[in-house]
C-alpha cells in the first residue's frame, strides 16, 4: 500500500494542531488505500494522539533518542512516544544531518532502538547539490543506507526509506520522475542485496518539494511507493490533494 507521511518540522502549535485535524479528519475518512502519516512537533504528539483515536490517520515522531530513559537533557525516548500511540519515526532526516550534525553512526543507534521498541523508522537519505554535481548521488545514498541499516539489514521489511534529495527540500524544485525513479531502483537493489530478500515490504518514499501539481508524474514511478511531504503537508487542503493523486493512481 501507498505510504504518505507529512513532516510539520518546527510547525504548529497544539491549537494550529487541533485545528489542523478537525478539518483534515473528515477530508480522509473513508481513505482505506493509502496509509497516511502525520508527524507533528513533539508538543503536539498528544493533542494528536488523542484526536487520531479511532481514525485512520496515524502517528508519527520528527526524530527520537535512541535509549529509554536516562540523563539526556532535551532527547525524547522511544517508550515515550508508544505511550502516546506513535507508529513510527523518521531517522536521518537531512535537517538533523546537516543542521544537527547526526551521523551515521547515530543515526544507526535510533534506528535499532526503533525497531527494538516496535516503532517502524522512516531512515531518510539523500545527497547535497554539491555531491550530485560531482556525481556522488548513488555512492552518498549507498553509504547512508548500509550505515544507517547496520547490524538490522535482516529487517528490512519493517523499515522504509525515504529519499530526499538535500537540493530539493523546501526549495520549489523536486528531483525528475525519471531521476528520482532511478534512485529508487537503485535503493531497492541495495535493499535486496543487504537484506537477503527481506525487503518487499519496505516502502521507498519521495520527498523534496512534493505537491500536487507533480505528485501524479512522480507517483507514476514504478519504484516509487509514495511521499513525505513537508511545505505542502502543513494546509490540511493541499496535502488531502496530493493524497488523492495517489488514490486515483490505485484506481486506474
Ligand atoms: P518539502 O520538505 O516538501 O518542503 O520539500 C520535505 C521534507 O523535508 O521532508
Amino acid at each position: 500500500m501507498y505510504l504518505i507521511v507529512a513532516n510539520w518540522k518546527m510547525n504548529k502549535t497544539v491549537k494550529e494542531t487541533e485545528e489542523y485535524l478537525a478539518e483534515f479528519k473528515p477530508l480522509v475518512k473513508d481513505i482505506d488505500n493509502v496509509e497516511i502519516v502525520i508527524t507533528p512537533p513533539f508538543t503536539s504528539l498528544y493533542t494528536a494522539s488523542e484526536s487520531l483515536k479511532d481514525s485512520n490517520i496515524k502517528l508519527g515522531s520528527q526524530n527520537m533518542f535512541y535509549k529509554d530513559s536516562g540523563a539526556f537533557t532535551g532527547e525524547i525516548s522511544p517508550l515515550m512516544l508508544k505511550e502516546l500511540n506513535v507508529e513510527y519515526v523518521l531517522l536521518g532526516h537531512s535537517e538533523r544531518r546537516h543542521i544537527f550534525g547526526e551521523r551515521d553512526d547515530l543515526i544507526n543507534k535510533k534506528i535499532i532502538s526503533a525497531i527494538e521498541n516496535g516503532i517502524r523508522p522512516i531512515l531518510c537519505v539523500g545527497e547535497t547539490l554539491e555531491e550530485k554535481e560531482q556525481g556522488k548521488t548513488f555512492s552518498v545514498i549507498e553509504r547512508q543506507i548500509r550505515n544507517g541499516l547496520a547490524g538490522v539489514e535482516r529487517e528490512a521489511n519493517y523499515i522504509d526509506i525515504a529519499y530526499e534529495p538535500v537540493w530539493a527540500i523546501g526549495t520549489g524544485v523536486s528531483a525528475t520522475p525519471e531521476d528520482a525513479n532511478n534512485v529508487h531502483k537503485f535503493i531497492k537493489e541495495i535493499l535486496d542485496e543487504i537484506s537477503s530478500g527481506n525487503s518487499q515490504k519496505t516502502r521507498v518514499l519521495y520527498g523534496g518539494s512534493v505537491k500536487s501539481s507533480n505528485a501524479d508524474s512522480l507517483i507514476k514511478g514504478e519504484f516509487i511507493d509514495g511521499f513525505l511531504v513537508g511545505t505542502a503537508s502543513l494546509n490540511p487542503q493541499s496535502f488531502y490533494e496530493i493524497i488523492q493523486k495517489l488514490m486515483w493512481i490505485i484506481k486506474v
